[in-house]
């Protein structure tokens, strides 16, 4: 059986009848009778199964009993033309391997139709079913995309570290990184826990964002991306929060806030129609079963402008909307997902840009308005989102930037090297991050960001 390569299923579909293939995968559903058997073999490399055919001439009963579905098999064969309408070629079985075997009694992945709750359960097997093949199928697709595009743009792909021992920007609480024996702590003599016998000599923390380091990267090689893992210690339990999630944060020299929306808007309309054009099959599985609208959503995103629009005008418009929010909006407050998701399904229909946020509700580095109250801040609002991109152009004044971080009464000594940016050659440079299982949500029109990502990490989660 082993002198012939294995075709992946995805390459079969495609290819013309007449030839002796080998295939391995496995079993999604046996269907027959005592003279044929139909089995949908599925490998990952498609949504679509190929089938296989018995012929019970050729094979005993007990030979295929255990072909069952969740079991694995390599079959040797005939890729012939099917008669079956539903596919154009099928597989004439002529040899059976079986790799291993999934006892029906206990497999749990027997029938189709399992809850999204169900699935997160048993989150070690759910890539075995359609809709996760789909989903992370599509994630790899993005993450290929996202490399692509800024590749073809000249940008340099930085890698920024996992542990810091800055809390970057307050985004978030922080998950601290230790290997002092928690049972045993050393203390310094006014009974602090002291940190100089820790790994690093000092606290460190696994970072909430690569933007600060990003701005290094920038301010050398002139633009930049990172894209790694960040983790955020929220107690947030929603559809939308993960506690490790992964970040895409471009970062560049010389671009104000307008050249930075440009960009943003440019970058995601370019990974959603990367997903349309290269994800057909995948979307369209989505489409049908979960999310009628999802294409057609897609779609109008890459064909309209996103509308951009200043905080202010956007509270404006919330508090004249005379719809009864959870949370009350005034100029000022933060806005909540009910306050962004009605500016964009509701008011505009269409993505939204929102600008120039009140500097008490934004990071201590963006760039200060002459107003004295804003900040050049941009926030990319989705339908079924809300935030999918924070940004900002950045402060580059030395001066202003001490005195807002003296204002929010934070620790500067740790930012000496942040600060060495505005300090020697410094320029206007702006930047974003865009929450990748945020962008996932959207494009696989997915409604739980847990669905969205391999191994979810949420609170009092993670076992797989
Ligand atoms: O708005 P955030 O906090 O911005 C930053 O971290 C900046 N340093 C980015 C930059 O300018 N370089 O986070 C950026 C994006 C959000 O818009 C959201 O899409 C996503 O990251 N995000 C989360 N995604 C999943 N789970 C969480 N807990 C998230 N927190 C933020
Ligand atoms: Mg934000």
């Amino acid at each position: 059986m082993e002198t012939l390569v294995r075709v992946k299923v995805a390459e079969l579909l495609k290819s013309k009848p007449g030839k002796e293939i080998l295939v391995k995968g496995w079993v999604r559903t046996k269907r027959g009778n005592k003279n044929i058997s139909f089995v949908a073999l599925n490998d990952g490399s498609t949504i679509n199964n190929i089938q296989v055919v018995f012929d019970m001439n050729l094979f005993s009963e007990d030979a295929l009993k255990p072909v069952t579905t969740g079991a694995c098999i390599a079959v040797k064969g005939e890729l012939v033309e099917s008669p079956g309408s539903a596919q154009a070629v099928e597989i004439s079985a002529k040899e059976l391997l079986l790799y291993g075997t999934a006892d029906p009694e206990t497999y749990p992945l027997q029938k189709k139709g399992h809850s999204m709750e169900f699935l997160r359960e048993i989150g070690h097997l759910r890539p075995r079913t359609n809709t996760f093949g789909a989903v992370f199928r599509i994630r790899h697709a993005m993450a290929f995309a996202i490399h692509k595009y800024f590749n073809d743009k000249g940008f340099v792909y930085l890698h920024t570290p996992v542990i810091t021992a800055s809390d970057a920007e307050g985004a978030g609480a922080m998950f601290q990184v230790t290997t002092l024996d928690l049972n045993n702590l050393p203390r310094t003599e006014d009974n602090h826990i002291d940190y100089q016998e820790d790994f690093f000599g000092r606290a460190a923390n696994l970072t909430v964002s690569g933007q600060l380091e990003g701005e290094l990267g920038a301010m050398a090689l002139g633009e930049i991306y990172t894209f790694g893992p960040t983790f955020r210690a929220e107690n947030s339990n929603t559809p939308r929060h993960l506690a490790e999630f992964w970040m895409i944060e471009p970062e560049m020299a010389f671009y104000e806030i307008k050249e930075n929306m440009d960009l943003a808007e440019d970058f995601v309309k370019y990974l959603v129609k990367y997903a349309l054009d290269n994800c057909a099959d995948d979307l369209k599985f989505l489409n049908d079963m979960f999310d009628k609208e999802l294409i057609g959503r897609l779609e109008s995103v890459i064909n309209t402008e996103f509308i951009r629009l200043s905080y202010t005008d956007g509270v404006d418009i919330l508090m004249k909307s005379g719809q009864k929010f959870e949370y009350p909006v005034s100029w000022g407050t933060d806005l909540q997902s009910e306050h962004e998701r009605y500016l964009v399904e509701q008011h505009f229909k269409k993505p939204v840009i929102l600008t120039d946020y009140p500097k008490d509700i934004k990071a201590f580095y963006m760039k200060q308005n002459e107003d004295g109250k804003t900040v050049r801040a941009m926030d990319v609002l989705f339908p079924k989102i809300g935030e999918i991109i924070g940004g900002s152009q950045r402060e580059e004044s030395l001066e202003k930037l001490q005195q807002r971080i003296e204002e929010l009464g934070m620790e500067s000594s740790g930012l000496w090297w942040y600060l060495d940016t505005r300090r020697f050659g410094s320029a206007p440079h702006s930047g974003f991050g865009l929450g990748f299982e945020r962008l996932l949500l959207f494009v696989t029109g997915m409604s739980n960001i847990r669905d969205v990502i391999p191994f979810p990490r949420t609170p009092k989660n993670a076992e797989f």
